[in-house]
């Protein structure tokens, strides 16, 4: 029996992604390109990182998280997601911000600590000085695991040498598509997060997509975001809970990062790109929903939820008098919350803008890696169907190149 997978409805007429487009990937996965469609069958990976994981449960209480971008924003939306703060207590610093850093760490007691840095290149600016102040403020009885290239960057390097405990982030595994190695998995794991849940949802995605193709779930999402793509320049992702925002926040980042493109795979200039917007429903009913009702029409909407409340009548109370409230009394505010997701959506088709509807039977490891899954694969197809490279990044080098220079580094 095949699984069960989340709902995905695009409200507008769409159209597949193209045979060609699904050729294309199929031969970039051959090529090896794709490594992070193989981290849910990579059983070796994740036992040595659960392990590793649970070594240190057994003596530290609180995991201190140095990593900024695809190195922090997938290991975020996890936590958001699935952690019931019961367990170990794992903090994510990704700004190099002293104060933030001094606050995080004002409780911590370095013995029952440990600091984890997660950097694939090995370099990164913020990263390392993120661990450095941790390093300093928690000093050298916090023992370090390094996440990081299996063979390459000074991070490997210095690991090494100083007999630090590693992880690899597989050489074919970018960034903002590492959230199910390492990266997400090792501080997934220490709070006691149910990680093969996430691989065996991912890999129900990656079957899915073998077995149907351009039907797929996966495709079907890359057909619906690829016909607004150039119609509509900006994606509004909008969770209707706050266990899914950081997911938002990931999204944006996959979104933005990979199809925010100069030119494409021929080297034409072709300034391509949707800008993505996370929203938080339904605080943003109050704030930006006004834009996107009567400001430019220039938004495609993906409305997100999970759940499904039952929708009781209301009872008789305390407020029963009151007409702004006894509608509310005895009902659970979740009812409220999906009837506001329900409203919205319509309100937004009515105004003609497109909206898809993405919904979780409930929030657990498996649909969260079901989500992440789609949501690459459909992101590269989105990308490989523009013609561009969704794998790259060469428009933050310059800003990189800039900020070493301003602070004096060799070679700049
Ligand atoms: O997706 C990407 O490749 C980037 O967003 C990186 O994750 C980010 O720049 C951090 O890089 P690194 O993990 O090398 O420190």
């Amino acid at each position: 029996m095949s699984a069960q997978l989340f709902d995905f409805k695009p409200g507008f007429n769409w159209n597949s992604v193209q045979p060609e487009t699904l050729e294309q990937f199929n031969l970039w996965r051959k090529q090896g390109r794709l490594g992070f469609l193989d981290l849910p069958y990579n059983l070796t990976l994740h036992r040595d990182t659960a392990e590793l994981a649970e070594m240190y449960r057994r003596k530290h209480g609180t995991l201190f998280v140095a990593g900024i971008g695809g190195s922090s924003l997938g290991l975020r939306a996890i936590l958001s997601a699935l952690n019931d703060q019961s367990g170990r207590k794992v903090i994510v610093a990704d700004s190099p911000d002293s104060r933030v850093i001094s606050r995080a760490v004002a409780n911590a007691s370095p013995r029952n600590s440990l600091i984890s840095v997660v950097t694939k290149s090995g370099g990164t600016a913020e990263t390392l000085s993120i661990f450095m102040e941790l390093r300093r403020k928690l000093g050298k009885d916090a023992p370090v695991v390094a996440i990081t290239d299996p063979v390459n960057g000074q991070l490997r390097e210095l690991a090494e040498k100083k007999g630090w405990s590693t992880l690899p982030v597989p050489a074919n595994v970018g960034g903002r598509f590492s959230v199910l190695s390492p990266v997400g998995l090792f501080p997934a794991a220490f709070a006691g997060i149910d990680t093969a849940g996430l691989l065996r949802g991912a890999a129900e995605i990656v079957e899915d997509f073998e077995t149907n193709s351009g039907k797929s779930l996966a495709a079907v999402i890359a057909g619906a975001f690829l016909s607004r793509f150039k119609s509509h320049p900006v994606h509004v992702f909008m969770p209707y809970s706050d266990y899914l925002y950081d997911t938002a926040l990931w999204f944006a980042q996959l979104w933005a990062e990979s199809l925010g493109k100069a030119v494409d795979l021929n080297g034409n200039t072709v300034a391509t790109g949707q800008t993505p917007l996370a929203c938080r429903g339904p605080a943003d009913q109050h704030s930006l929903v006004q834009l996107f009702m009567e400001g430019p029409a220039d938004k495609t909407v993906t409305i997100v939820t999970e759940g499904n409340p039952e929708n009781t009548e209301p009872q008789p109370g305390e407020f029963s008098d009151q007409p702004a409230m006894n509608y509310l009394e005895g009902r659970n505010p979740d009812i409220l919350r999906m009837a506001e997701a329900e409203a919205t959506s319509t309100a937004l088709s009515e105004r003609g803008l497109p909206v898809n509807r993405l919904h979780l039977p409930c929030i657990n490891a498996g649909y969260l890696g079901q989500v992440f899954m789609a949501l690459e694969i459909a992101t590269v197809l989105t990308g490989l169907a523009l013609g561009v490279d969704p794998l790259n990044q060469p428009g933050v080098e310059r800003g990189k190149l800039l900020a070493y220079k301003a602070m004096g580094r060799e070679g700049y």
